[in-house]
């Protein structure tokens, strides 16, 4: 097979690609080792920044999202049992994000790849990546059939993940990380929903975050020993944990079942070597953000809506200037992405290894910024997405 890109990976960063892509006539493949009701099924954040949620809409892909998907005017922070209200659309002159999560924007997005004849293969082994310093890179795998395959390509894109092949392939690379000494559990219960806005709070016991999914189903987040297992999680501890970090006199969240449990790690880490001769990194394969803010799907989506104009001046009039500096510009966006995550993960949750006297910075941070319309706009600004093009 030949195509123009080759595309490893359909998740946000490699599907909004393979659309951008198209849209301005330029074909691509798409291929994932995942099955595509695993894609389709795996549940993570939830939060759509403006930008994104306009450019879905722009692609043809908002439809259901405008539907069923949440538009919140701002956040709650709790902290020292009481909440504190951040509207948004007032401090940040109209900004608002919607509530709809990532499994779905992947749903919308492959149906819509599907109906307009999007080559994507998924469940496919042994992906690897050769000659990317030449100008005919190339994809093989194993198809789901068993058969070997190839795909030639201009240029590859390497919308992986944190653990695909992709960055593996870039011999040397510059890379920072930090991990963080806690993790969330995130369940799904079966309740209508307990707020009209999303609760951030920070708790001597922890960190809890009180979101939502649909009319329905709410989504709730505890934090945890990352290394914790399930076991120690029976549903009546996991309540009494929200309770005791999300309640206020006068209101109390709103149990129902719980019918999914996970823990996750959290992690911040970026790859600054995102290009290594026709292949160009996007989204987790190189940075992961911890879950606190929700940016991630958010930062993929801004990769490649940059390497797509890059690609798209490639194609349509010669000029390599903006693939040559996809990598420098793309990390201004993604330092400061990772400095909102880190900064609303340290300020909400109790660090195990810090003093109690970063635990009270902590506590007049989240004062500061619900007293001086200053910090709170810093804080607005950032969560409904800071621009993502210069
Ligand atoms: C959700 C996840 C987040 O990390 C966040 O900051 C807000 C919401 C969610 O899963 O709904």
């Amino acid at each position: 097979q030949r195509a123009p890109v080759g595309i490893i990976g359909a998740g946000p960063a490699g599907l909004f690609l393979a659309l951008l892509l198209k849209r301005e006539g330029i074909e691509s493949v798409v291929i994932d080792s995942r099955t595509r009701p695993d894609i389709e099924g795996t549940i993570r954040a939830g939060v759509l920044e403006q930008w994104c949620a306009d450019l879905m809409r722009d692609l043809g892909v908002g439809e259901r999202m405008d539907r069923e998907g949440h538009f919140h005017e701002g956040i709650t922070l709790q902290f020292g049992g009481e909440r504190h209200h951040l509207n948004f659309v007032e401090l940040t002159g109209g900004k608002q994000v919607v509530v709809y999560p990532q499994h779905d924007v992947l749903i919308d997005l492959i149906a819509h790849l599907e109906g307009q004849g999007q080559p994507m293969l998924f469940s496919v082994k042994d992906t690897a990546l050769h000659d990317l310093e030449s100008d005919h890179p190339s994809i093989t795998f194993t198809d789901p059939e068993g058969q070997a395959q190839r795909i030639e390509c201009d240029f590859i894109a390497g919308c992986d993940g944190f653990h695909g092949p992709s960055r593996q392939a870039i011999p040397r690379r510059r890379e920072f990380q930090k991990v963080y000494p806690f993790g969330w559990l995130g369940v799904l219960v079966e309740a209508p929903p307990s707020y009209h806005e999303l609760i951030y709070s920070n708790h001597e016991r922890g960190f809890a975050l009180l979101s939502t999914r649909t009319p329905e189903i709410q989504r709730m987040y505890i934090q945890c020993n990352p290394r914790d297992d399930l076991k120690n999680y029976p549903d009546e501890r996991i309540w009494e944990e929200l309770h005791a970090r999300l309640d206020v006199p006068g209101h109390s969240i709103t149990e129902g079942r719980i019918f999914q449990k996970g823990i996750i790690a959290m992690r911040s880490f970026v790859c600054e070597t995102m290009q290594h001769g026709r292949l160009f990194l996007a989204g987790d394969a190189c940075h992961i953000v911890p879950p606190t803010g929700a940016k991630g799907l958010n930062l993929a989506v801004g990769d490649v809506l940059r390497l797509s104009r890059a690609l798209t001046r490639h194609y349509k009039i010669g000029d390599d200037s903006k693939l040559r500096t996809y990598a420098p510009e793309a990390l201004r966006r993604i330092w400061l992405a990772e400095r909102f995550s880190w900064y609303m993960t340290t300020m909400l949750h109790r660090d195990p290894d810090e003093t109690d006297f970063e635990q009270q910075i902590h506590v007049a941070d989240l004062a500061y910024v619900t007293q001086s319309r200053a910090a709170a706009t810093a804080l607005a600004e950032n969560y409904v997405g800071l621009p993502v093009l210069e």
